[in-house]
């Protein structure tokens, strides 16, 4: 075990439940109708572009926004029921409210506090998240990344079995995404439910066991992320003075393919693409693996969603 905890802390969380959710601001539906699971000892994503839902959905979860209809429980209960909310769900919604006079210690001494968790707690969440040699920093010089950093140490303070994060991803640069995955993934394998959202599936396809896609307030989509993956299928981007024979190539091979602006988008691996290229003497100036779930992500959720309109036919363009 990576880390260690107060040994009168349950780790195990609970599950999280969406149970017809539903939230209106004015003439927008927010939210609508949301029935989605997230299980413990699973990192599950929920995924949308801009406006889906996702942060209300978290808030109306955090007990921090009221629903039109339908309920959000974690363990069986709303969050307002938890007998010690702190040490049952840590959350992180977004990376601000911080006194920037203040340092980070001092920041989470004062939540544990108030919180009356042990002393030691501050200490333990700066080391676990990477900021022990900044726990004396002034939390306003902190950079986006750190502040992230910093919401994450304050939502662990109590230890608790249920994480929630808004785009945790956000501000955090490779290094720090690559942390972050390892760090939620260990807080899942102790036994922890851990739901976190994005708007690129490319940050979380590492991260997550489990994908919920929203688009435009609705769930289209629960699964595993090996589901997700098998059904996008593969591709390969190619770049190359010779289109032409490649495309020619392609056709005598049975194997789809499309022009894009900088060369061809193929419906084969690029090991497939590679070997094709070789057998033909044919140039290739780049070749690589698309974003394949990346796409699949993109179609669903551009889908028209009845009752939404139907949009103008667009020309499926690769990006
Ligand atoms: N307090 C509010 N008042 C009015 N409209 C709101 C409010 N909160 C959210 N909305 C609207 O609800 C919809 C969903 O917003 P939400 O913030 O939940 O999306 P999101 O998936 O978190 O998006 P993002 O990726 O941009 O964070 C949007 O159309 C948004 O404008
Ligand atoms: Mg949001």
């Amino acid at each position: 075990m990576k880390r260690s905890r107060a040994p009168t802390v349950p780790t195990g969380g609970g599950a999280i439940e969406l149970n017809g959710l539903t939230k209106s601001f004015g003439e927008v539906r927010a939210v609508d109708d949301v029935h989605a699971v997230a299980l413990p000892g699973q990192v599950t994503a929920l995924l949308g572009p801009n406006g889906a839902g996702k942060t209300t959905a978290l808030r109306m979860l955090l007990g921090l926004v009221a629903p039109d209809s339908g309920i959000a429980t974690i363990g069986g209960q709303r969050y307002d029921e938890l007998p010690d909310p702190v040490r049952q769900v840590g959350a992180v919604l977004e990376a601000s409210g911080y006194h920037p006079g203040r340092t980070a210690l001092d920041h989470l001494r004062i939540l544990a506090t108030a919180s009356r968790l042990p002393d030691d707690a501050p200490r333990r969440v700066l080391a676990e998240t990477g900021l022990a040699s900044d726990a004396r920093r002034r939390v306003g010089g902190f950079s986006l990344g750190m502040r992230q950093r910093l919401g994450l140490a304050s939502a662990m303070l109590g230890d608790p079995g249920v994480l929630v994060l808004d785009e945790p991803t956000n501000g955090l640069d490779p290094p720090g995404v690559r942390w972050l995955r390892g760090y939620v993934r260990g807080l899942a394998d102790e036994g922890r439910t851990v739901l976190l959202s994005s708007h690129a599936l490319s940050e979380v396809e590492l991260i997550a066991d489990h994908v919920l896609v929203m688009a435009q307030g609705r769930l289209l989509r629960s699964s595993s992320l090996a589901a997700l993956r098998a059904e996008a299928g593969v591709g390969s981007m190619v770049l190359t003075p010779d289109r032409d024979r490649l495309a020619a190539a392609l056709d005598a091979a049975g194997i789809s393919h499309r022009r894009t602006d900088e060369g061809l988008a193929v419906d084969a691996t690029p090991e497939q693409v590679g070997e094709l290229a070789a057998q033909h003497r044919i140039v290739l100036h780049g070749l690589e693996g698309t974003a394949d779930l990346e796409k699949a992500f993109f179609r669903l959720t551009q889908e028209p969603h009845p009752p939404v309109e139907r949009p103008k036919s667009a020309e499926g363009a690769l990006s």
